[in-house]
């Protein structure tokens, strides 16, 4: 049995690996942003604690609530979506929300869990990104905020993943594909349970080779 933390666990993909996890006989901390409200992941029997990943003292305040509790993996769900406006109406306030939700928020939630990490045994942490924060995939533009807010979590994986990597993390960035949740809509091709038990597949096999790197959930390495 090992421990995850699991943010955007109130719904989605977060809310799927929660009850695969669960259902397998690991043990999830649930990360959301209100824990009334969470009656999906109570059913799970995940512990559950509340988390703003674009509030700072809200994800400081989470790595001080489990300072003792070691943590073998940490998944990054959280996120949120969409196309956004284009160039001539795109304002600063859209960017920055993305960029503090998408990009800021996982990096914040893994520093301040760091020690919780470094006291787990599989020291492993997973961002879910997606392919629209691929620079090379980019062919059809648009989405401003969201492409860029995913190309930033990307690299900055990469640059966790150089220096935790020394200390034998393994750091990935996982694109869970178009999934049929509340932001891929009902016209995505995935089922959720498919798009999360390919996820879990590449988390189990996560090998110091594999550090730093972009996965699509069906195994397949991905360009930048
Ligand atoms: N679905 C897709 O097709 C797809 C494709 C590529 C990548 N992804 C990525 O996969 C991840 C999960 O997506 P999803 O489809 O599960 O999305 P979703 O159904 O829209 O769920 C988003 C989750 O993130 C949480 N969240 C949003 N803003 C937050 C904040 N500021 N603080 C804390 N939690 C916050 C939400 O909490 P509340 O319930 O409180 O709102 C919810 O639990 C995201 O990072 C997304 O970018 C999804």
């Amino acid at each position: 049995m090992s421990t995850y933390l699991v943010t955007g666990a109130s719904r989605g993909l977060g809310l799927e690996l929660a009850r695969q996890l669960q259902a397998r006989g690991d043990h999830v901390i649930g990360a959301v942003r209100d824990p009334a409200g969470a009656d999906a992941l109570r059913a799970t029997g995940a512990r559950i604690e509340p988390l703003v990943v674009d509030d700072p003292a809200s994800v400081a305040a989470l790595g001080a609530r489990l300072a003792d509790t070691p943590i073998d993996v940490l998944v990054n769900s959280a996120g949120v979506g969409g196309l956004g406006r284009g160039l001539p109406d795109l304002t600063a306030e859209e960017l920055h929300r993305y960029f503090a939700v998408n990009a800021v928020g996982p990096v914040l939630v893994t520093q301040a869990v760091l020690p919780s990490l470094r006291a787990g045994r599989l020291r492993r942490v997973a961002h879910l990104t997606s392919l629209m924060g691929s620079i090379a995939d980019n062919t059809s533009g648009a989405a401003y905020a969201y492409r860029g807010s995913k190309a930033a979590l990307n690299m900055l994986n990469k640059s966790m993943a150089l220096e935790l990597g020394r200390e034998g993390f393994v750091c990935v960035v996982l694109n869970p594909g178009w999934v049929q949740t509340d932001m891929g809509g009902p016209h995505a091709p995935t089922p959720v349970a498919d798009s999360v038990r390919g996820l879990l597949a590449i988390v189990d096999s996560l090998t110091p080779e594999r550090n730093g790197r972009f996965f699509h959930f069906d195994g397949r390495e991905l360009p930048w």
